[in-house]
């Protein structure tokens, strides 16, 4: 049987997928391996949002290049996000890949690999309308033992303008929750004390008319308060009341929110279909300061997406100065083949000149974190101890319900414990404080 090797790229459901590549592999006799210099058998789980993220894993295939030269059984194999939009052409274009598999026939990578080893090459990219991988118990890898993902639905179909996820990923479709609500409860029972609700729209999560993400939330949150459960992401059109009120009965319910907003100007938002006005979206972060004054909120947003003024650009960091985000994924955009963008809407703002409005809002942004950051010195917040900081043994870190680091030093405390931390100090990256 293979030796397998999975790498992730890209977003936190691609490294849930690979948890489920990992149970059908080896529920078919296949081992998991965690060092590559094992492996029989390469799968990278790879992400195709931006033309860099694709560039990089492309990189990665020419680099493995080399190990086969010295492991001549050596086989790789590209799942995911970049196996779906290329399928073929990706295994013509890079002549050392031997499968292929997109994000919903995982099922078949038995098969698949069967195939290979009958010294054929093995592709499948079918996407489904039902698939949710919703009886196959994950197999944590990686994991520290204290927070896992759940991925309670898959797919969408927002359709924004600029974006390949519809086409990489299918249909929308849910999970039943009965076995979401089953599988955070094995994992607290086998000591994790975090869950992560996975979907690239958590809140259009539905069963049935009466089962919605809120609802949902109200099931996990209820197994037991010292199980913290986070979600992402959000799409903010569907932000609803009805959550924030689930959120704010429930303390065990992470005071974090992940809201992409894309961009400040509602011309943006029109041409880019998100749905909703930048008024639309202040009026969902006054809501949830109103809910949850304590709450953090995130985003995502796009630079120099098509046809974007300089007028633009300003509302977008106005924007940043109105919500004032704890934490941002700032992004460059990058037209993708087969989009609405693509087809219509020129890609024509020069990439000097995105790069300088990105840059000017990841500045304005790591100002704001400063200051955010500064204004928690003095208070104490609870905190899930996850392990030892990366500067040093003698201190620990974890996060608060916030979701911000908090690094400081470990004296008696254990890793896998909620711990009470006064805040101290801190950069626009964590917080620095001492056990009380
Ligand atoms: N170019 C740049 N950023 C993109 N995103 C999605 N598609 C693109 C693109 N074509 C960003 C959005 C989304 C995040 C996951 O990636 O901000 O929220
Ligand atoms: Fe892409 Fe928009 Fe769907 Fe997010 S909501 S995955 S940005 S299409």
């Amino acid at each position: 049987m293979e030796k397998v090797y999975i790498e992730s790229y890209g977003c936190q459901m691609n490294f849930a997928d690979s948890e489920v590549v990992g149970a059908i592999l080896t529920g078919a006799g296949h081992s998991i391996v965690t060092d590559i210099d094992e492996a029989s058998f390469i799968l990278i789980n790879t992400c195709a949002i931006r033309d860099n993220a694709e560039q990089r894993v492309r990189h990665r295939v020419r680099e493995l290049r080399a190990m086969q030269g010295r492991r001549h059984a050596l086989r790789i194999g590209i799942l995911g996000c970049m196996a779906e939009r290329l399928q073929n052409r990706l295994m013509a274009e890079e002549d050392n890949l031997s499968l292929v598999c997109g994000p919903d026939a995982y099922r078949r990578l038995p098969q698949l690999i069967e195939q290979v080893r009958c010294g054929k090459q093995a592709a499948e990219v079918e996407l489904s309308t039902t698939e949710t991988y919703a009886d196959i118990e994950p197999v944590r890898l990686g994991s520290n033992g204290i927070s896992a993902f759940i991925s309670i639905m898959r797919g969408c179909q927002n359709y924004c303008s600029y974006c390949v996820v519809p086409y990489t990923r299918g249909r929308e479709r849910s999970r039943d929750p009965l076995t979401i609500v089953a599988e955070a409860r094995s994992l607290f029972d086998q000591g994790y004390h975090e869950v992560t609700l996975l979907g690239q729209n958590v809140n259009s999560y539905k069963w049935t008319d009466d089962t919605g993400f809120p609802e949902l939330m109200d099931m996990v949150a209820a197994i037991n308060p010292q199980l913290r459960v986070r979600f992402a992401t959000s799409h903010p059109k569907d932000l609803s009341d009805k959550l924030l009120e689930v959120m704010a009965s429930h303390p065990n319910i992470c005071r974090c929110i992940h809201l992409p907003v894309q961009s400040g100007s509602n011309r943006m938002l029109q041409l880019m279909n998100r749905k909703y006005t930048v008024e639309w979206y202040l009026d969902r972060v006054d809501a949830i300061r109103r809910y949850m004054p304590d709450c953090s909120i995130t985003t995502d947003v796009i630079a120099g997406f098509s046809s974007e003024t300089l007028e633009d650009h300003q509302a977008t960091l106005d924007l940043f100065r109105r919500v004032r985000y704890d934490y941002a994924y700032m992004f460059k955009y990058s037209e993708r083949e087969g989009t609405y963008a693509s087809r219509h809407l020129p890609d024509d703002i020069a990439d000097d000149e995105k790069t300088r409005r990105l840059n000017e809002i990841i500045a304005l942004q790591g100002e704001i974190a400063l200051e955010n950051n500064k204004s928690e010195i003095g208070k104490e917040y609870e905190v899930l101890v996850e392990g030892e900081s990366h500067r040093s043994k003698e201190q620990l870190f974890g996060r608060n319900s916030q979701n911000k680091v908090i690094v400081f030093d470990r004296r008696d405390a254990q890793p896998g414990t909620y711990c009470k931390v006064k805040v101290r100090n801190c950069t626009a990256a964590t917080l620095l404080g001492e056990l009380v």
